[in-house]
């Protein structure tokens, strides 16, 4: 596809621009560029086109299944939008007074009781912009509560089991703390050994996901924070994987102290293009003085904003993104009580039917029913064909799927992580297994064909590495 610039042709770049009715304003001569920029001119129609074929290149929950592990790339209802479109939330200012926004301070309210209610958790801030920024704000309140023991420079280390998601030791870092990365146990869980051996009076917290990102629930979780409290340290539970057990299991009652939870996954926003999204974080009540500023509360049924006393100040500009925080609003309603768990449920079932069908061909590194995602180890199906992880992925494109998380968790070397989701049929599931298995013949027919895999896209194995070391984000124009 050729881009703005190479489709523009001098003078096509007609546009009508309103004529000016303020006065006009001298600007400071050295604000002003020397000459024009150097923008596509191009007729309306062709813009249009062009637009509307880069948007028929892109992939999304909409044109089909993605399967994409640890990502929840769930259908995202209609209505949410639609509530989020409301010219009454965003046609308002962040800087408006309280009493002419009482309705978007209480959907921030309605929206931080409702998911401290599903995490367990006593009170929440809405600012966190993501799960990882989520995860940092929570490691925040673990400092907090430990500086204001005067223990701050002792618990310097938080442990981090080695089936994490990587933004959690990265955060960690970020927060000022050390890593201790501790290994699983052969099921797939936390080795409790090992968290013994590394728990002890440097310890500052634990950070965990659960179900964890091989998608397995650790039935040992009571006794892991248990043993992380009696060494003096919190526990953070990584809640990007709350699809799983929204409705059943609240982090709250399995003893962790802090959580977040990423709105654009569980809670059914689009995500994937880099945003916007939103990781709110909820505590128990010991950790709430200690939230960022610009709390709602409710008085007499009037909304206003508050600090908290021994706040950590702003983690983000204003409110967090404040139409993430509706569409989730939206969300839960619609979904109400009943829905919720029967949303996890769904979510469970459709992995381990997919797990299950597809047992017979690829191995289960933790054969164990799983939650809401399940990892493939394609290293015997490699030993085997010479076919990889990265072949059968690519391979998926041809057949119109997305293709699984792939190479993640690190401690599975050719994995494929599958993460369907409850909002997909039978029959996507079947049609994807179908495609799987027709894979895994071909690996063993014709590898060849899956090392060129995918056969039907214009663009099929780019340099990535390079592409990320040496990106071109700009246009070079051709001098002559
Ligand atoms: C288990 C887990 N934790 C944390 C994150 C980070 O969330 P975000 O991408 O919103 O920063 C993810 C995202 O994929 C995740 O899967």
């Amino acid at each position: 596809m050729k881009l703005l610039f190479e489709e523009s042709r001098p003078g096509r770049g007609e546009c009508l621009i309103p004529v000016c009715d303020v006065p006009e304003y001298a600007l400071d001569p050295a604000c002003l560029r020397s000459s024009a920029p150097r923008l596509p001119e191009m007729a309306e129609v062709d813009l249009d086109r062009h637009y509307t074929a880069l948007s028929k290149e892109t992939y999304g929950v909409n044109c089909g299944f993605y399967p994409l592990g640890s990502c929840t790339m769930k259908y995202n209802p209609r209505v949410n939008e639609a509530a989020s479109s409301l010219p009454g939330f965003v046609q308002i200012h962040p800087l408006q007074p309280a009493e002419t926004v009482q309705g978007a301070l209480r959907v921030l309210y309605d929206t931080e009781k409702l998911i401290a209610e599903i995490t367990g958790m006593d009170a929440m801030t809405m600012q966190p912009a993501a799960g990882a920024h989520g995860e940092y704000t929570g490691l925040l309140l673990i400092r907090k509560y430990h500086e204001t023991r005067g223990e701050l420079a002792q618990r310097t280390k938080i442990i981090v089991p080695d089936s994490a998601h990587g933004t959690n030791p990265a955060s960690a870092v970020m927060a000022g703390f050390s890593v201790v990365s501790i290994p699983s146990n052969p099921e797939g869980g936390v080795d409790l050994q090992a968290l013994k051996n590394a728990v002890g009076p440097d310890t500052a917290g634990l950070m965990l996901t659960n179900p964890n990102t091989l998608g397995l629930f650790d039935p040992n979780i009571l006794e892991i924070t248990k043993t992380v409290h009696e060494a003096g340290g919190l526990c953070y539970y990584d809640g990007a994987n709350l699809n799983a057990v929204m409705g059943q299991a609240r982090p709250g009652d399995m003893g962790f102290d802090c959580v977040h939870v990423n709105l654009h996954k569980t809670f059914s926003t689009p995500h994937g293009g880099g945003g916007p999204g939103s990781g709110p974080v909820g505590c128990k009540a010991f950790l709430a003085p200690f939230l960022p500023s610009s709390r709602v509360r409710e008085e007499n049924g009037k909304y206003s904003l508050f600090d908290p006393e021994q706040t950590m100040g702003r983690v983000r500009s204003f409110y967090g993104n404040f139409l993430v925080v509706v569409r989730a609003l939206t969300y839960i309603l619609t979904l109400g009580r009943k829905g919720i768990p029967e949303a996890s449920e769904g979510a469970v079932l459709n992995a381990n039917y997919m797990m299950k069908r597809l047992s017979e061909y690829y191995t289960m590194p933790y054969p164990q029913p799983c939650m809401h995602e399940f990892v493939m180890d394609i290293g015997p199906l490699k030993a085997e064909t010479g076919v990889n992880a990265m072949d059968v992925a690519k391979r998926l494109l041809d057949f119109g799927i997305h293709p699984p998380t792939m190479y993640f968790p690190l401690i599975v070397h050719e994995a494929l992580m599958i993460e369907p989701t409850e909002t997909e049929s039978q029959e996507t599931l079947d049609a994807a297994c179908d495609a799987l298995i027709q894979i895994w013949k071909e690996a063993h027919e014709q590898p060849e064909m899956l090392h060129a895999a995918p056969l039907t896209k214009t663009i099929t194995r780019p340099d990535d590495v390079l592409a990320a070391r040496k990106p071109i984000l700009k246009y070079l124009f051709d001098e002559n």
